[in-house]
């Protein structure tokens, strides 16, 4: 197979590595950064598990992935549905002996920030809690080496700490309830993390900021400045594609170099460190008991808080 320089395992440097014999779940792999990497995890020889809500763009990726020799299937879940999520991990529970990778990625930037289910605003449920959902339904299906690798984003930085904020839909701009649930993703991944670890379990569980990808989806919906910005950037070269995008998770899911790091964060395949309030172990765990409440679950992992 001939690899190009923007191939996400080429620029992640893991193009050498065999994931034969590995079941890797990339949520959110219909479209954009999940899709880029569920073919290179795919590449790479993994078996995949895509996800999504667009059936015809799930099983499009399913084929592209059987004729890499990858034996893929597509779950499909309304990330906005706590029964869609807790359905999904059902089928993925019987579909799959175990899980090496989990990549929770699915998710973005909405045009509005409505009210869900649970009458919390979009972004918040979407981003965070039901990733948060799946990958506690999923704990028991894990490999005992396994990676959770989830997709945060830069605007993490910009967003402030503040629980009912997260969780509340609104006044808030539909970017700043974003950068709220982005921050949400590494709180977790962090919080996991060390639960994991006080637990005695080698599953890691790292976050990532992938890039602003110029024409993605995600930018589309940035506010307007912002968006202006990042279409001026999509016309110098070397600026961020949905392959670049999908290089830190490519990396996060394959290479050896991360073998056994945990509860940290990066951008452009490198550890780096998120804003201070990323960092705050008491919100972490705040959000972890409070997400459990949100879903009228058992807090996971309560006894390694
Ligand atoms: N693009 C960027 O510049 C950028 C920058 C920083 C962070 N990110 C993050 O990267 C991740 C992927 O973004 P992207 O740019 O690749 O977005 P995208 O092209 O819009 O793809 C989003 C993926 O998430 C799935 N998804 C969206 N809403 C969902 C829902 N309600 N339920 C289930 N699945 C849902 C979509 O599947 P269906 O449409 O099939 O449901 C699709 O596969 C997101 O977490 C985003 O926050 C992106």
């Amino acid at each position: 197979m001939i690899l190009g320089e923007r191939d996400p395992e080429v620029k992640a440097g893991v193009q050498g590595v065999d994931m034969s014999g590995q079941t890797v779940l990339v949520t959110g792999s219909t479209n954009g950064l999940g899709r880029q990497a569920a073919m290179a995890i795919g590449r790479l020889g993994a078996d995949v598990v895509v996800h999504g809500r667009d059936r015809t763009a799930g099983e499009s990726a399913v084929r592209e992935l059987a004729d890499l020799g990858s034996d893929a299937q597509f779950v499909s879940a309304d990330y906005a549905s706590v029964e869609d999520v807790r359905e999904m991990a059902d089928d993925v529970r019987e579909s799959v002996d175990e899980i090496d990778v989990l990549c929770n990625n699915a998710g973005g930037l909405f045009d509005d920030n409505e009210t869900t289910e649970l009458g919390l605003g979009k972004h918040f449920h979407i981003n965070h809690l039901s990733p948060y959902l799946l990958t506690t339904e999923l704990l028991d299906t894990l490999a005992p080496e396994a990676r959770i690798v989830t997709t945060s984003s830069i605007g993490h930085r910009v967003s402030s700490l503040n629980l009912d904020a997260l969780i509340e839909p609104g006044p808030f701009s539909e970017w700043a309830a974003y950068c709220r649930s982005k921050l949400a993703n590494i709180h977790f991944s962090n919080e996991l993390a060390r639960r994991l670890a006080a637990a005695g379990s080698d599953v890691t569980s790292n976050s990532f900021h992938p890039g602003i990808i110029p024409g993605s989806e995600f930018s589309r919906a940035l506010p307007g400045p912002i968006q202006q910005f990042g279409d001026l950037l999509g016309e110098v070269p070397l600026t961020d594609s949905p392959e670049d995008g999908a290089a830190t998770m490519t990396y996060l899911a394959a290479s050896d170099s991360v073998d056994g790091v945990t509860g940290e964060y990066f951008a452009r395949c490198r550890q780096r460190r998120p804003a201070p309030d990323a960092r705050d172990e008491t919100a972490q765990r705040d959000l972890w008991k409070r997400s459990a409440d949100l879903l009228d679950i058992q807090e996971p992992l309560a006894e390694y808080a």
